[in-house]
């Protein structure tokens, strides 16, 4: 498994992330997760606050706090800023976005306790909120990167216009912005999502990199008709095709089957042929390019 910095400041991660989503899962089931994917050299593990309705991280924590060895093997991203309804946050009525300086502060606290760990390598603003407050983002950040809380800051969804203004306030620099990219959602590649990330030098996060399964699910023989002169299985050709452009894109996988997490880190020993890759793009988009 390649490891790589997410921008040259920044941390140095897996190639493929596994993404904790969907592992809402009894801690047995997790921690067989979690030595699966180190097994395969995917160190990096992405998460968020409300993730499993708030319980996931927990879960993840309890692990860690079980083989106290482990933690020391894995850089953990987590994310903060949506709330929404649950009986575990009985004051929100309405699900909406909270980039507060207190909420940011509170919920890295309550990660940190939650993953019974001392650092979080990086924390991302889960969505772009309208009321975010640029400044306040900034104290916060900045406090938690002083305490040694928090290693690395960046952003998830946010646009290039959004990316850039909170930059702007930032005294380091935000390492990626984790975005939805896949063969299903390529529209980052053409919008100018990527375009700004590679003009600072920062890489992408590719969240639901097989489009949450309905890439592999659909079985589109067209689509991958490659597969047999790579090798490879559906999976692991959509995620060569992310992991052949050249803006430093590190997908985030989804599963929650072992074999699968073992199967997708192969994935980057496949080098995609220019025309292998367009071909894929004509079947997705349903017409050449221009
Ligand atoms: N920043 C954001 O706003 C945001 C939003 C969404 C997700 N994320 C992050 O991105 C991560 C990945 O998202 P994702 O789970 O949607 O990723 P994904 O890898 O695109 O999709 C995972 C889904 O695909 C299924 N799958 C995988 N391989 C399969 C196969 N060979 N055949 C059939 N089904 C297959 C999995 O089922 P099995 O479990 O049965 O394998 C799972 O349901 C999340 O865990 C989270 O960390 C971030």
């Amino acid at each position: 498994m390649e490891h790589k910095a997410i921008h040259k400041e920044g941390p140095t991660f897996s190639r493929l992330i596994a993404g904790a989503w969907r592992w809402n899962l009894e801690e047995s089931k997790v921690e067989q997760l979690i030595q699966t994917s180190l097994n395969a050299d995917i160190t990096t593990f992405d998460h968020a606050d409300i993730y499993g309705d708030h319980s996931n991280e927990e879960i993840f924590g309890n692990v860690l706090k079980k083989n106290p060895g482990l933690r020391n093997k894995m850089e953990i991203v987590t994310k903060v800023g949506i709330k929404f309804c649950s009986g575990r946050r009985p004051k929100t009525w309405v699900k909406h976005y909270d980039t507060s300086k207190e909420h940011i502060l509170w919920t890295a606290d309550n990660s940190l306790k939650l993953f019974n760990t001392d650092r979080i390598e990086l924390l991302l603003i889960h969505r772009p909120d309208p009321l975010l407050n640029p400044e306040e983002v900034a104290e916060a950040f900045g406090q938690l990167r002083k305490s040694g809380k928090v290693l690395n800051f960046g952003v998830s969804n946010f646009t290039p216009t959004q990316f850039e203004m909170l930059q702007s306030y930032l005294p380091f620099p935000l390492v990626t912005n984790q975005i939805e990219l896949s063969l299903t959602s390529h529209a980052p590649l053409f919008d100018g999502t990527m375009d700004v990330l590679m003009k600072h030098r920062v890489g992408a996060m590719a969240w639901s990199p097989l489009g949450g399964g309905k890439l592999v699910k659909e079985g589109n023989q067209e689509l991958f008709n490659k597969a047999s002169k790579y090798g490879a299985t559906q999976s692991q050709l959509s995620l060569a095709w992310l992991l052949r452009h050249p803006g430093n894109i590190f997908p985030v996988i989804g599963t929650t089957k072992p074999e699968r997490i073992t199967e997708a880190a192969k994935a980057v020993d496949f080098k995609m042929d220019v025309q292998d890759w367009f071909e894929m793009l004509l079947v997705v988009q349903g017409k050449e390019m221009p």
